[in-house]
């Protein structure tokens, strides 16, 4: 019998945890900056607050919310392909908790479709992902404290001092908008490591029917 599964018991999930922690552990072990509960909470409320924004249901809005809390959990199988990988283990969690299929089909797709090497934004939930994932640029996702052994990712993370997503008014835009320490990473640092999340960005936001711009210490950028 389907059941309907909600992202307060996701949460309170003690493997699902699990899973979240020990992909972040193995992200760790390979250098990569925090992938952790800071991380896929932050991608779960952005992505809540696009669907909420522009209308859509109480259910797709939580449906996204799930999506956002797991979409890392392929990174404990491998880095490479761990979008496909996480959605496949998705799979098994969720059908084992017994959620409808028309419901799992929807969270695989965004997370097997979140990484900018190979996803692309299918329906509302997956184009919500991709932009709460790919705009969780923060200093305090930098593990490492050696500022003289910051590698350009280190460097780009740690120089963003301030990131918030918000709509314009009207609400025909999502603004990302930075305020970076240009002492530490310049723009264009920051461009070189960020131009391929930000026009899957663009991608996602044109498919919600809705601009993507990028402000950088006041200055319209994108
Ligand atoms: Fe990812
Ligand atoms: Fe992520």
């Amino acid at each position: 019998m389907a059941s309907i599964v909600t992202y307060k018991y996701i949460k309170q999930n003690p493997d699902i945890m699990e899973y979240i922690r020990r992909a972040d552990k193995a992200l760790e072990a390979l250098g990569y900056t925090e992938h952790s509960f800071a991380h896929v909470e932050r991608v779960a409320a952005t992505s809540a607050l696009i669907l909420e924004s522009l209308g859509f249901d109480e259910r797709t809005v939580e449906l996204a919310r799930i999506a956002s809390i797991m979409h890392d959990i392929g990174n404990v199988i491998n880095r490479i392909d761990h979008a496909q990988s996480g959605a496949v283990m998705a799979f098994r969690l969720l059908d084992n908790l017994h959620m409808p299929a028309s419901e799992i089909c929807s969270i695989i797709s965004a997370i097997g479709n979140h990484d900018e090497g190979t996803g692309q934004p299918l329906d509302p939930i997956s184009a919500a992902l991709i932009i709460g994932d790919k705009t969780d640029v923060r200093r305090s996702r930098v593990r490492n404290t050696d500022l003289l052994t910051f590698d350009i990712h280190d460097r780009v993370n740690y120089a963003v001092e301030v990131s918030k997503v918000y709509f314009n008014e009207k609400k025909t835009s999502i603004i990302l908008d930075l305020q970076i320490d240009t002492e530490i990473s310049s723009v264009l640092e920051y461009f070189e490591i960020f131009m391929n999340r930000m026009l899957l960005c663009r991608r996602a936001s044109e498919f919600l029917g809705v601009q993507f711009e990028m402000i950088i210490n006041g200055s319209k950028i994108l």
